[in-house]
């Protein structure tokens, strides 16, 4: 298997994680010579993956499907709701492969291939066999959006809007328009064929359709919080990434 530098195993990386390839830490060397602080950034998003994973949990779902999952470690979905199902997704193979590698002893856990632009591409008899006949739905959609331009976004949220049952939840983030900032960053990432949108809450607000938000709001990653009593952190200026879980 021919293998490209993902932006998934360099986070790997990053995080202290130890499923990745030369190709990737080189990437990851040459991203973080630009903007020293992606491993901090990548740290927070994961961080979020398990607020938002505990918060979906506690609204009484136990079945999980992750899209443009990356590596099911350091922190990812079935490591924090560890009595649900889950069942990981992605269009990387190599990274498909590593992760069925990860799960293969987890009986809760199963990993495979979903372009989450097109559900029809979701097999569903692995879905039944990972998470049983599907009742609410717990879906995490985060790292992924940065990469489609709006008309898919709108297109991905409606199909997944039909396709999910009722009282299902979706948690997802967005980069906000801190890259700005860092147009060598952005070049970088464009030459790995990773183009970056940059988005706001309005123009995130435009994207969820149907879709209704909770009361957290539209946020900056680092300060959603599960706890809705807990006290937000302080958004710090500019972001980077925002993160809202809505539901159906
Ligand atoms: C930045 S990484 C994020 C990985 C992980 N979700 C995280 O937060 O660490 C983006 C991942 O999305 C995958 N990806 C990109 N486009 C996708 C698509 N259309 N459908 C599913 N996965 C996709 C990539 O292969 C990669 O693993």
């Amino acid at each position: 298997m021919e293998v490209s530098p993902n932006t998934a195993r360099m986070i790997d990386y990053w995080l202290g994680g130890s499923h990745y390839f030369p190709i990737d830490v080189e990437a990851a060397k040459v991203c973080a010579g630009v903007y020293p602080d992606f491993p901090t950034v990548f740290r927070e998003l994961r961080d979020y993956i398990g607020q938002v994973s505990r918060y979906i949990e506690s609204q009484g779902i136990d079945q999980f499907i992750v899209f443009g999952s990356g590596l099911p470690t350091c922190g990812n979905v079935h490591e924090v709701v560890a009595q649900a199902k889950v069942l990981y997704t992605d269009i990387d193979r190599a990274n498909i492969k590593l992760g069925q590698e990860i799960l293969a002893e987890n009986s809760n856990a199963g990993y495979t291939f979903c372009d989450a632009t097109n559900l029809d591409t979701l097999e569903q008899s692995v879905v039944a066999q990972v998470l049983g006949s599907i009742r609410r739905l717990g879906m995490v959609f985060v790292g992924v959006a940065a990469f489609i331009p709006d008309e898919i976004m709108t297109q991905m949220l409606d199909q997944l809007y039909d396709w999910a049952p009722a009282g299902s939840f979706l948690a997802l983030d967005f980069d906000g328009e801190a890259g700005i900032v860092y147009p060598e960053m952005l070049e970088l990432l464009d030459s790995m064929g990773a183009h970056v949108y940059m988005r706001n809450p309005e123009t995130i607000r435009a994207l969820l359709g149907r879709w209704q938000l909770t009361e957290h709001g539209i946020l900056p990653v680092e300060a959603w919080q599960a706890d809705l009593s807990a006290k937000p952190i302080e958004a710090s200026e500019p972001v980077f990434m925002y993160g809202c879980v809505v539901y159906k």
